[in-house]
């Protein structure tokens, strides 16, 4: 495939039902037909114990790692944790990263619970100050939202914890210039890139996290229960939540596991989650994230941003209200209620049109991929116009 040619619609790599209008990757992504042979294959290793061989429990680990490392800027492989999914990954920011009572941790409005109960906890239990910052109430918010989001990163702030874009309607968070601000006070920056990551560029040598985490059976196109995270160098030396045999030193030598090492695998290899070699969901992960890689983010985008045209200008006739399209992702946005609009009505017409799209908070969420076609986008359009007619 011409890596600079625009992508052209790969609804033929999925098996999506005839008639399905799948316009919810944020809800989860389709896997792959690539993927689904790769797990039954993955399965059937067990057919076979005697066949399952030491290398098994690291070459695929190594594989994926190499993979998502290669998506996110080319990062060292080694930095990149395999783990269930984005709480757990908190879990080991919020144990390892410094927290005092005169300090603060900064958040977004309403983002994904996952993102927020451990540090409500941390912050709980040492007494320090949470500060959730919500957008201004106004239709479109993401610039103020962002200066907002600035202005509230202090020198007492010891962790910001954020999301890519929201999870609920797609604003985009200007992780470059939170990165800097956090350098400038000396806060930690743990970025949630489940709802962008492989629909959008990221890079981690511009961003520059001290933790990127992103559950995988949505934009990484993965099975649920696995998710990716890249802990940067300032967790070179953490604890892990699990002491696994696998994340120690020398685990390749099954001969002399009782030889029990005091040091780790390199890098963030100590984080993986107990049996994170699973054989038949991380072959799943691999082929998908092969696809995503030769689609590449970039494509991913311009190729969502192609699929909607003119429809922002029409919904908007319709009374929708949206966010500003440079705060706005292409693959993930929100459409936001004219009022009085039925939300039972609009479900109903939806679904009479086989269009799936998720409700969340005053929003329609909407978000495409690169399986989706100008029919879907249509489909999806005469169910709101019906909805408002109503
Ligand atoms: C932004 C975001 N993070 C994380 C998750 C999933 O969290 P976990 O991996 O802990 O299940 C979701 C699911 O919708 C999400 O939208």
């Amino acid at each position: 495939m011409d890596s600079a040619a625009a992508l052209t619609c790969q609804r033929g790599q999925f098996n999506i039902p005839a008639g399905l209008h799948y316009l919810n990757c944020a809800y989860m992504g389709p896997l792959p037909r690539v993927a689904e042979e790769a797990g039954v294959l993955g399965l059937r290793m067990k057919r076979d114990p005697s066949a399952i061989l030491p290398h098994h429990f690291f070459d695929t680990s190594l594989e994926l790692r190499k993979l998502f490392s290669r998506l996110i800027g080319d990062a060292d492989p080694t930095r990149i944790s395999i783990g269930p999914g984005v709480s757990y990954s908190v879990a080991i920011a919020a144990k390892n990263l410094p927290l005092s009572s005169d300090q603060n941790v900064v958040l977004t409005y309403e983002q994904f619970p996952s993102n927020m109960h451990a540090w409500a906890r941390k912050a709980q239990d040492i007494n320090a100050d949470l500060r959730v910052i919500g957008p201004p109430d106004t239709i479109h918010r993401g610039a103020s939202w962002n200066t907002e989001i600035l202005t509230a990163i202090d020198s007492a702030t010891a962790v910001v914890s954020l999301p890519t874009v929201h999870w609920t309607d797609g604003t985009i968070f200007d992780l470059v210039e939170i990165g800097r601000r956090c350098r400038e006070v000396g806060a930690a920056l743990v970025v949630d890139g489940t709802q962008s990551v492989g629909a959008l560029p990221f890079d981690v040598n511009v961003v520059r996290p001290d933790v990127l985490m992103c559950s995988g059976y949505k934009w990484l196109l993965g099975p649920y229960s696995v998710g990716l995270t890249y802990f940067g160098p300032s967790f070179d030396d953490g604890e892990p939540l699990e002491e696994t045999w696998i994340g120690r030193e020398g685990s390749e030598d099954f001969e002399h596991l009782v030889d029990y090492k005091a040091g780790y695998q390199p890098g963030a290899i100590r984080y993986d989650v107990a049996q994170r070699s699973n054989f038949a969901l991380l072959p799943v992960a691999v082929a998908s994230l092969r696809l995503i890689s030769e689609w590449q983010p970039a494509r991913i985008q311009a190729y969502c941003k192609g699929l909607t045209g003119n429809f922002f200008e029409e919904v908007e006739e319709l009374g929708f209200t949206v966010e500003d399209a440079h705060w706005r992702s292409a693959h993930l946005f929100g459409l936001r209620m004219p009022k009085g609009l039925e939300l039972v009505e609009l479900q109903q017409a939806l679904k009479a049109r086989g269009v799936s799209a998720s409700l969340r908070g005053s929003a329609l969420r909407v978000s495409p991929n690169v399986y989706n076609d100008a029919e879907d986008v249509s489909a999806l359009l005469e169910g709101l116009r019906q909805a408002v007619a109503v």
